[in-house]
């Protein structure tokens, strides 16, 4: 962005004799147009930038009551539930988080909360700020958290009340498996809550079919829209624990017996929606329904795993598991006497590419390489493998010229016959 020289002598005089008004200290806004190839927001497809343009609703107005409620329905389709309680809570997908932690726990209740990455650790915090004791289940960030260490940790309570556990983990690049640790908190009489705020839209999340009780998600990642919302869903199980509670709900704006009254049949102004974030969202719960949820879940898998080849061809080595690699997000080991920021600054200077950095533990030992709703595609793929190419080449890291994008291309040929075998 540029910003205007001062036009002291073009100053506005107002109805103060003498007095000046301000001018704007900037020109009209004027971002680049980046690659988005990191942990997230990824690029948003078209349609869904012009839903946002669309024209602005009163957050009563009949019209827009209507596209609320087809956006609910559509969140069913995308999270695979009947839960009536399905709608977008105003905020990322940390408001959707605490929202799913401080509904349902209160002061003195116990959570075992799966930590395996930074966003596990995000809902330690949040359960701890309720006033619930936390009990961890941990593993390496890199590595899925294995049903026996839930078990472990749910067994040492006298009574849990919620088990919690991160999908993808997109600090780690892992995907973790929720069915069987989701029977595992029935089983010991609690909740079972999941972080679906990177796998939505890009993996199966089934909350039905897999007995989850509470989960939640974010706009910017494969659902395809501008950050901004988070959708949320809450089966009758979750609402009967919340009906019981003994205090208020500690945060006011997240409370979502108050949320459900503007969401639901009573339509009870509680805070003003954002309009245009509904649409936006509106617009790519549509596009990801139309795509069809096992295309676009097999979509993300294709183009991960030419990534993953691609990477592994160029000498690099793959962080996450390889059984459990998340296909949305993938880490990759940044090569020793590689420097981590100028790879990234080269990558975003000379090609617009965005990727991410590591955190926590994984900080300047990663980089976070996204393949997101609809960032996930070929085109992306092989211009990411060689700029990657010509950044580490600055850094003196030599590769065999075009071995990554030859890889990549050698995955989609064998993955296409696959298909039409
Ligand atoms: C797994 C996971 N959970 C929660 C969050 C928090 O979402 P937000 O940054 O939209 O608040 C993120 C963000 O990257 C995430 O990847």
């Amino acid at each position: 962005m540029t910003f205007p020289s001062p036009r002291a002598t073009l100053s506005y005089s107002s109805h103060v004799e003498g007095a000046t008004m301000p001018q704007s200290p900037y020109s009209r806004l004027d971002p680049p147009v980046r690659t988005l190839l990191g942990p997230g927001p990824s690029s948003v497809p078209p349609e869904v930038m012009a839903a946002l343009t669309a024209p602005v609703l009163g957050h009563l107005d009949p019209e827009f009551l209507k596209i609320m409620d087809q956006l609910m329905e559509g969140l069913r389709a995308v999270f695979q539930t009947k839960n009536r309680m399905t709608l977008a809570i105003s905020g990322t997908g940390s408001a959707g988080m605490e929202a799913s932690i401080c509904n349902p726990l209160e002061p003195g209740d116990v959570a075992v909360i799966g930590v395996n990455g930074y966003f596990g650790g995000r809902m330690v915090e949040m359960a701890q700020r309720c006033g619930a004791t936390v009990v961890t289940a941990e593993a390496e960030w890199g590595r899925t958290i294995p049903p026996e260490a839930i078990e472990d940790a749910i067994k040492k309570q006298r009574k849990v009340k919620l088990v919690a556990l991160v999908h993808a983990e997109t600090s780690a690049g892992i995907l973790q498996p929720i069915a069987e640790a989701a029977k595992l908190a029935h089983r010991y009489g609690a909740l079972f809550m999941a972080d679906a705020v990177t796998s939505l839209g890009g993996a199966e999340v089934a909350i039905d079919g897999w007995g989850v009780d509470i989960c939640y998600s974010g706009t910017q990642k494969c659902i395809g829209a501008p950050p901004g919302l988070a959708p949320i869903t809450f089966g009758e199980a979750a609402l009967e624990v919340m009906r019981k509670r003994t205090h208020k709900v500690h945060s006011w704006y997240l409370d979502v017996g108050l949320i459900e009254q503007y969401w639901g049949a009573g339509r009870v102004y509680h805070h003003t929606a954002p309009i245009s974030m509904i649409y936006a969202l509106h617009e790519a719960v549509r596009l990801t329904l139309e795509e069809g949820l096992p295309a676009r879940w097999a979509r993300h898998r294709l183009h991960a795993g030419a990534l993953q080849a691609g990477l592994e061809a160029m000498g690099l080595t793959l962080h996450a598991e390889a059984s459990h690699r998340a296909p949305m997000l993938t880490t990759v080991r940044i090569p020793d006497g590689v420097d981590d920021a100028a790879v990234r600054k080269a990558l975003l200077t000379d090609d617009s590419i965005e990727i991410g950095g590591g955190l926590g533990p994984l900080k300047g030992k990663v980089w976070r390489v996204g393949l997101m709703g609809h960032s996930c595609n070929e085109g992306n793929v092989l211009l990411f493998l060689e700029a990657l190419e010509r950044a580490l080449a600055k850094q003196g890291r030599k590769a065999q010229s075009g071995a990554g994008a030859e890889a990549a291309s050698a995955h989609y040929r064998r993955e296409r016959k696959k298909a039409t075998a």
